[in-house]
């Protein structure tokens, strides 16, 4: 079973497959943050999908003060490592490879600087986390390459995709189960979102949205195939 704890933002901590892999920590300056850094726990593995304060966030700091790899784009996985990180991997969009058993693949992302989102293949799941993004076509294909089961998509508005065109990346994703997320965490991303889910009932049938509230979890178990 994997296990997804959204811990506000753009931030999750994920055990899949005996790891525990934590992505975009913005946590210390974060107003909604569900854990300080010093809660998290163990950690095996820290994605950061772009350079933007609100996903680095204490990303360097969970990674020196425990044995955790850092992993991003090359030139923001250099970043850490000038900042005192020892493990780091510095991969680009594309893959998939292997860091430390965890099968991963960077996607686009529509946003400024380096931005990417990251594919998590595991046994118990395949999660794709879209990072900071609008929406775009390719969405679709990598729908197509991974079959993600779980899809976390930003409907904020402003920095991001909005609710209407949340709803129209998970029609071209098609993922079993949409968690929305980087929303309510400041005054200029309000969203309500129950009306993101009014709008992937109607553009994408049979994706179910699970809202989560900062600090909750979601537990998913892939269906044995028959
Ligand atoms: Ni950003
Ligand atoms: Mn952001």
């Amino acid at each position: 079973m994997a296990r997804l704890q959204w811990l506000g933002h753009a931030a999750w901590k994920i055990e899949i497959d005996g790891k525990s892999v934590v992505i975009d920590p913005f946590l210390s300056n974060n107003p909604v943050a569900a854990v300080k850094p010093n809660q998290i726990g163990k950690v095996d593995a820290v994605i950061v999908t772009h350079e933007h304060g609100d996903h680095v966030g204490d990303s360097f700091e969970i990674c020196r003060n425990s044995d955790a790899t850092f992993i991003a784009l090359y030139e923001l996985a250099t970043k850490a490592s000038q900042n005192g990180v020892k493990k780091t991997v510095g991969c680009n969009i594309g893959g998939p490879f292997n860091v430390d058993g965890i099968r991963l693949a960077f996607t686009p992302a529509i946003h400024t600087g380096n931005a990417s989102g990251v594919v998590i293949l595991g046994n118990e799941a395949t999660i794709y986390h879209t990072g900071d993004t609008s929406v775009f076509g390719d969405m679709k294909l990598i729908g197509q390459l991974y079959r993600p089961d779980i899809a976390l998509v930003p409907i904020g508005s402003f920095y991001t995709m909005g609710p209407q065109e949340a709803s129209v990346a998970v029609s071209l994703i098609k993922p079993k189960i949409v968690i929305p997320m980087h929303f309510n965490t400041f005054e200029v991303i309000k969203q309500d979102p129950e009306e993101f889910s009014k709008m992937v009932k109607k553009r994408a049938v049979g994706v179910k949205v699970v809202i989560l509230r900062p600090g909750e979890t979601f537990e998913y178990s892939r269906k044995k195939k028959a």
